[in-house]
């Protein structure tokens, strides 16, 4: 059943605050029927190391997860500084978003796009539906190899605007 849930805090001022919460960028990636398909997301975080879960949160009006959940597997690509492109592309729902994209398919089902810092792919562990979003919790079967594109920097997402480190 819908749960209905009632607040005095004003969404603008919501998003702000919760804009001041630097961090970085991800694209959620699958393989249904073996076209690829995927979304950028921000809200991805490491749960646990042992077993080695990571979580990140949906909204429940994304085209692109109900084919993902089917499926049962996902990759997280964490998005290079250089990314923002690739960022914006997989944040617009319906659009052809792999056009200008450098990624490959590989032979376990895998959508894994190029020039990131590191991929993680995932099985479905478990869902749950928490207000407009869906909470989405995934077990690591496999990461990119260590030396994964060497040294790259990542691409921050932080009050609304993607950011670059600075270097000190
Ligand atoms: C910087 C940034 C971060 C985002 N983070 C999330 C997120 O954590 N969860 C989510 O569901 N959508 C997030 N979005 C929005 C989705 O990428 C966007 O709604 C996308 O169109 C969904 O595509 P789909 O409908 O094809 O699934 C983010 C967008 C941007 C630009």
């Amino acid at each position: 059943m819908e749960q209905s849930y009632v607040s005095s805090i004003d969404l603008r001022s919501l998003r702000d605050a919760l804009g001041r919460f630097a961090s970085g960028i991800t694209v959620i990636t699958g393989m249904v029927d073996s076209v690829p398909t995927g979304f950028t997301c921000q809200s991805f975080y490491s749960v646990s190391l042992a077993p080695p879960l990571v979580s990140f949160c949906v909204m429940r009006t994304s085209k692109s997860w109900p084919g993902i959940r089917l499926s049962r597997r996902f990759t997280v690509n964490v998005l290079s500084e250089e990314q923002q492109a690739v960022s914006d592309a997989f944040a617009k729902s319906g659009s052809d978003k792999w056009k200008h994209v450098d990624w490959a398919a590989h032979p376990s089902g895998k959508a894994i796009i190029a020039k990131t810092l590191m991929w993680s792919d995932c099985s479905l562990h478990s869902e749950q539906e928490l207000g407009d979003h869906f909470l989405i919790i995934g077990k690591v079967e496999e990461m990119s190899p260590v030396d994964w594109n060497g040294h790259r920097n990542p691409l921050i997402y932080f009050r609304g605007q993607y950011r670059q480190l600075q270097s000190s």
